[in-house]
């Protein structure tokens, strides 16, 4: 009892203890949105100098920590951010997302992929993790992710985003070997970008499967879970108290086989209620979600009736309340303000009657 009770409120709710009411902070709660995020990138124009020179990173991550108090800081980063230590060369291109010069679309690529060796590849995220963990102490919950196995494939094969994902569906559905060998080395690298992100401060990790929501649910159990499992299962072994979250984006249709990864806690996106997640997840489940970012142009009053919604449909266990998906770059900052303002003074015996 002596280690929960000092224990940051996020990852305490995160391990299953009954909290006053649900810790909350918000996927992209570092961003555009916020001036001091705009001012910031006029400074440094290169996402990948903000996401890796440590003062920079440390600065971005602690913008909305001082502006905002949330339960969770996250690491600012991009999933992709390790891809260069496997021998993927990348960059983040303003207002386009991840760029990949040389596509992996063969077998001999896949083959010179090397093991990720996180201490030599990226030294900076133990700078960083470090020092959020020093500047937000026992008052807030320090957040590393990782992208899943799945996504980094698509941006490592299709060598962007793409609408339709068509290189790399061709590739899963005419030469599913191949693709299970990179979904293969790509899984086993994440784990061990996930236990250094642990090994150097993070408390709490989040996998962002974001576009595992693009395959059909026969294609997700064999081309997403299995490698999601492999993940976790791996983080696991040697991290067995290290909360776990998994997101996937239009999750809608495979809610329960997100269940099934091994996570602790699984992303609920907004076009699902929060209790009809609920009811499909059973009650074991821990939840995190679930507010359409875009309730966040309406009125306070909006906004609050929409948490509340949602703390009362997720009841008083295991919930964390976010956003479905990250923050909207045109978000008015003092409505984010409100959002979190609203959340820390509820209490969720006052909601859930
Ligand atoms: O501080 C935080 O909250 C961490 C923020 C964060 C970023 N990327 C920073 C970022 C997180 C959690 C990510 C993960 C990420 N990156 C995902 C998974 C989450 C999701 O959206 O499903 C994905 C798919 C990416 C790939 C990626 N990187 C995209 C699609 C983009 C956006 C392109 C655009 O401009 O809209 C990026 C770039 C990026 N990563 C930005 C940020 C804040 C925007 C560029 C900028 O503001 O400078």
């Amino acid at each position: 009892m002596g280690v929960s009770s000092t224990a940051p409120h996020l990852l305490r709710a995160a391990r299953g203890e009954i909290v006053d009411r649900p810790p909350v902070w918000m996927m992209r709660q570092a961003g555009r949105y916020m001036k001091a995020y705009r001012d910031l990138r006029e400074k440094y124009p290169s996402f990948r100098d903000r996401s890796e020179i440590p003062e920079v990173a440390i600065e971005v991550s602690l913008q909305p920590w001082r502006a905002f108090q949330p339960d969770g800081v996250i690491l600012f980063s991009d999933i992709v951010t390790p891809l260069p230590g496997l021998g993927i060369d990348m960059d983040i291109a303003e207002g386009k997302g991840p760029i990949i010069h040389a596509p992996i679309r063969t077998q001999a690529q896949i083959e010179s992929l090397h093991p990720l060796e996180p201490e030599a590849a990226l030294p900076f995220i133990k700078t960083i993790l470090q020092a959020l963990r020093q500047e937000v102490g026992n008052k807030s919950t320090v957040l590393g992710f990782v992208g899943a196995p799945w996504t980094l494939a698509a941006y490592a094969v299709e060598g962007k985003g793409s609408k339709t994902y068509s290189i790399i569906k061709n590739l899963a559905f005419s030469d599913p070997v191949i693709l299970h060998q990179l979904l293969t080395k790509l899984a086993d690298a994440i784990a061990v970008y996930a236990r250094y992100q642990i090994d150097c401060g993070a408390q709490v990790v989040q996998m962002f499967d974001s576009w595992a929501g693009q395959l059909s649910p026969q294609d997700y159990d064999t081309f997403a879970l299995p490698y999601q499992q492999r993940v976790f299962q791996q983080v696991k072994q040697t991290h067995p108290d290290t909360p776990l979250i998994l997101l996937v984006s239009g999750s809608a249709g495979v809610l329960e086989r997100m269940a099934k990864s091994g996570a602790d806690i699984v992303t609920v996106d907004w076009t699902v209620d929060m209790a009809d997640a609920r009811a499909r997840l059973g009650k074991q489940v821990k939840v995190q979600g679930n507010l359409d970012p875009g309730v966040l142009y309406g009125s306070k009053e909006f906004i609050r009736d929409r948490i509340h919604d949602t703390v009362r449909k997720a009841g008083n266990w295991g919930h964390i309340l976010n956003l479905g998906h990250g923050v909207l770059p045109d978000t008015p900052e003092e409505n984010v303000a409100f959002f979190f303002e609203t959340a820390k003074q509820l209490s969720t015996a006052a909601v859930v009657s």
